[in-house]
């Protein structure tokens, strides 16, 4: 059977996870959330495919890779790029796959310039203030958005 596959995107600063403002976004690393992850996805059957950068470019690279290739949806946490980057919100467009936007923190409750986001509205939702759940919340979202297909 045809493996099923989702692909998670972290933007910049989301290396330092754990590291990085820990009264903001937790004490988890990024290597241990994407663990956590992929073990809730194999019990669902889903192979993820996992990539962290600090440049847009290659984030937006990395999403035009994805047309073709099969995969159920996109888990994305654009960090910071969330607030200015049409060129991400674009490049999620361009490739129509289901998007989930996820945030660690709640963007709604901190500064100002994070209310906004250009991505949410090429994603089918977005996940915020639960921290590495989160990601897993996205996961569920995606999964029950491919049942319905
Ligand atoms: C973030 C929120 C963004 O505003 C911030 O720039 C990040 C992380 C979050 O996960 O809460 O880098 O996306």
């Amino acid at each position: 059977m045809k493996k099923r596959k989702v692909f998670v995107l972290n933007g910049p600063n989301l290396n330092l996870l754990g590291k990085r403002e820990p009264e903001v976004y937790g004490t988890e690393s990024l290597s241990g959330l994407l663990t956590m992850l992929r073990r809730r996805a194999k019990e669902n059957g889903i192979v993820l495919r996992t990539y962290q950068s600090n440049h847009e470019g290659k984030i937006i690279d990395r999403i035009h890779a994805l047309l073709g290739k099969g995969y159920l949806g996109i888990i994305i946490n654009p960090g910071a790029l969330t607030h200015y980057s049409y060129a991400l919100r674009d490049a999620i467009k361009a490739v129509g796959l289901p998007a989930v936007e996820v945030h660690l923190s709640d963007i709604d409750r901190r500064e100002d310039f994070r209310k906004v986001s250009v991505v949410r509205d090429v994603c089918i939702a977005q996940v915020k203030g639960l921290g590495p759940e989160g990601y897993v919340r996205a996961l569920d979202l995606l999964l029950k958005k491919s049942s319905s297909l």
